[in-house]
């Protein structure tokens, strides 16, 4: 049910609101208080196709030049940050920096913050354990802020729920709703430019002695708008097969979108609580990621950064979401691994310089 939270895309309708400011296909509309129905007068800035940027409520009218001046400030900048816009006009760090601090729960410039730490920190490879997008949107701004990995063929992305799964039930306006199979599509094309297959699991070599194995857990549970995933089991003897005909592998990684590791609700309170989002076959991966013999085992998916070393088995490395920080509460970061002569020197916590400085208003979009 999580998948809920996110990928909601508010259309603009509802009874009692007229249209105030019009600029450029954006508009502002004010509805005012109503009786005992509606106590405040509200005000919504709506972009060209129609959706909801930010709503005010208000009691009387004194803060209301503000208000529009917040508004179309947001205008000013929402407008230059649409993926397709960023992704053509991919912003240096200086604007990047500029547009954050107008916008800082803007996720399109959160992940330009990102690209560029990436850039700086300029690794060998860069993995993306899956949820690149909200809904399917913004392959070509991923593309546009990684493309200095892409290019040297360095990036490795694998798909998420939000990526493949359908637009969940009842959530969307029709009109933004997508199947899972446009969504595959979207997917496919992407992992297409990175020369990765566009579905299932496979094994990738990254040279010198490492192998990295990606299970595809994305296979949604027959609930409608569940989050959770699935491992099949013929992907898994396939991989198993793949890794024993594979001798010069020392080193073995995998990743999975899905967590396989247990969380333990001692120390992480409600955080542990997360349903709709489990591997449903965690316990048969555990078993299995073991007997092959991985030694870092990367997932996504839970907005949770942490590391958890089973004593003979994989260290299970989870990560948080790079754009919005850890549900634990720490500031967005990615996972470091350094590796030398196929062995794991060090795991580190890799911080997003530009977005350690700002903080995101509480609800914001
Ligand atoms: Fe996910």
């Amino acid at each position: 049910m999580t998948n809920f939270k996110t990928g909601r895309r508010r259309v603009a309708k509802g009874p009692g609101w007229v249209p105030f400011w019009e600029d450029g296909g954006w508009r502002i509309d004010v509805r005012l208080a109503a009786g005992r129905i509606r106590l405040h007068d509200a005000f919504r800035l709506i972009d060209r196709e129609g959706l909801v940027h930010r709503i005010y409520k208000v009691k009387g009218l004194p803060s209301v030049s503000a208000i529009f001046d917040d508004l179309r400030r947001l205008r000013d900048i929402r407008s230059l940050t649409h993926c397709d816009y960023l992704a053509a006009h991919f912003p240096d760090e200086g604007e990047t920096a500029r547009l954050l601090q107008g916008d800082p729960g803007n996720g399109n410039v959160r992940f330009c913050a990102v690209a560029h730490t990436l850039r700086r920190d300029n690794p060998d490879w860069v993995i993306v354990t899956g949820d690149l997008t909200d809904d399917g949107l913004g392959y070509e701004l991923v593309a546009a802020g990684l493309a200095p990995f892409l290019e040297r063929g360095r990036l490795i992305c694998i798909p998420g729920n939000h990526d493949v799964y359908p637009t969940p039930p009842f959530w969307n306006d029709k009109h933004f709703m997508k199947s899972a199979r446009e969504k595959r599509r979207r997917w496919a094309d992407f992992a297409g430019r990175l020369g990765l297959p566009a579905s299932g699991s496979y094994v990738y070599p990254l040279g010198q002695g490492v192998l990295l194995a990606h299970f595809d857990s994305c296979h949604p549970s027959t609930v409608p708008g569940s989050a959770s995933g699935l491992v099949r089991i013929h992907e898994l003897n396939h991989i198993d097969q793949l890794l024993k005909n594979s001798q010069a592998a020392s080193l073995k990684l995998a990743c999975l979108h899905h967590p396989v590791s247990p969380l333990r609700v001692k120390g992480l309170g409600l955080a542990a609580f997360h349903p709709g989002m489990r591997l449903r076959n965690a316990k048969r991966m555990q078993e299995h990621l073991k007997k092959m013999g991985f030694a870092v085992v990367m997932d996504g998916h839970r907005h949770m950064g942490y590391q958890y070393q089973v004593s003979t088995g994989p260290m299970y490395l989870s990560a948080p979401s790079t754009t919005y920080g850890c549900r634990l509460g720490a500031k967005p970061f990615y996972w470091r691994l350094n590796v030398r002569q196929a062995s794991i020197q060090s795991i580190h916590k890799a911080p997003i310089g530009l977005l350690a400085r700002v903080e995101t208003r509480a609800g914001e979009e």
